[in-house]
């Protein structure tokens, strides 16, 4: 299966999660674009789970394999219109998901992928709904992430709040959650610097018209919010507004950034902050209510295979690459 997005930097995702590889072929990164594969694969260790107690077993070494577009080796660069990597699938148990395909679990895909698809399609894995397609966007993120940076712009994520708490509670809350075979949720917040005032557009041509999508095509994101976001909902004018100034150089800034620096669909210049809320990991341990699709009759789940406990934890590099991607699809409007 493929999915695609963006109009000026087309990103197109392809294959599933158990199937011998996914990947990703990207549209109109300018010629001669360099991009350091030794920064850009430091970026996808960020995205792979590891030993950690916050993640799935599943050992995932997500090492980017250049098939066409660009020349070089260390450091590439593109010398074609349409550039493609892929990443092997190496650490795949498929038996763990047969009964899914009779049983679906609530809370995952394995039930309105039938429904749209058939039973043909391989949900292995969770198949192309599985976060593993998160890795190829992660390659063009991080490209994407390099050619900003050079332009004096950085995206930065981290973990707002888990199950609801911040800070040092956070952890516990996952650990708490995994010993009762149980999984929470959380949020993600990430805030992008160095961004010019002027990009974007109005109505569907608005930065977070653009940037909602690609957010939202992260697995288990639920909500996104700019700014204050929904919390706007609840002030009054006078709090919301971001009363102008003059700095001491004569650039324009707002005293607050209720707005999230967009005004418009249009950037302001001020940082961009957006929040993702994630739901918690479908895939838990307890039994849960389900049905037998095939006897038509009410059954129990007990889902079995590795996964993780908390999504919000891996999520973080994938917020920026989605960033990055729709922020950089804005910016190369403006070279038209
Ligand atoms: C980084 C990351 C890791 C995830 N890991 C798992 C997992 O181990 N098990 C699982 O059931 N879902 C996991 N998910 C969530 C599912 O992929 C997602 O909930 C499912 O595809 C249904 O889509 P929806 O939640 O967007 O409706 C993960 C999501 C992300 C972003």
């Amino acid at each position: 299966m493929r999915s695609s997005f963006g109009k000026n930097l087309k990103v197109s995702i392809w294959g599933g999660s158990h199937e011998p590889a996914i990947g990703v072929d990207i549209e109109g990164l300018p010629l001669g674009t360099e991009i350091d594969m030794d920064e850009l694969q430091a970026f996808m260790d960020r995205r792979a789970p590891g030993n950690s107690p916050f993640a799935t077993k599943r050992k995932e070494p997500d090492v980017p394999v250049a098939k066409g577009g660009v020349e070089g080796d260390g450091l590439l660069k593109v010398a074609s219109d349409i550039v493609s990597f892929e990443i092997i699938n190496t650490d795949t148990r498929s038996a763990d998901y047969k009964a899914l395909a009779k049983v679906p679990r609530p809370g995952h895909a394995d039930y309105t992928a039938r429904l749209r698809y058939g039973d043909q399609l391989n949900m292995a894995g969770g198949g192309p709904f599985s976060a593993r397609m998160t890795a190829p966007l992660c390659i063009a993120g991080g490209i994407a992430k390099q050619i900003l940076a050079k332009q004096g712009i950085s995206i930065n994520a981290e973990i707002y709040s888990i199950g609801g708490v911040k800070g040092d509670a956070m952890e516990a809350k996952i650990l708490e959650a995994k010993e009762a075979l149980d999984s929470v949720g959380g949020i993600v917040e990430a805030v992008v610097t160095g961004l010019p005032g002027g990009i974007g557009g109005a109505m569907y041509d608005g930065i977070e018209s653009t940037l909602a999508p690609i957010l939202f095509g992260i697995p288990a994101v639920k909500g996104v919010e700019f700014g204050a976001g929904f919390k706007a909902a609840d002030m009054l004018g006078s709090e919301n507004n971001d009363p102008f100034y003059y700095d001491e150089n004569g650039c324009v800034k707002t005293r607050t950034n209720n707005c999230g620096g967009i005004l418009g669909g249009i950037t302001t210049g001020m940082p961009l902050i957006t929040r993702v809320a994630f739901k918690p990991t479908p895939s838990i341990a307890r039994e849960q209510d389900s049905i037998d699709l095939e006897t038509k009759e009410n059954t129990k789940l007990v889902v079995k295979g590795r996964h993780d406990p908390c999504v919000v934890v891996r999520a973080v590099p994938i917020v920026e690459a989605a960033l990055a991607v729709g922020i950089l699809d804005c910016m190369m409007e403006l070279d038209k």
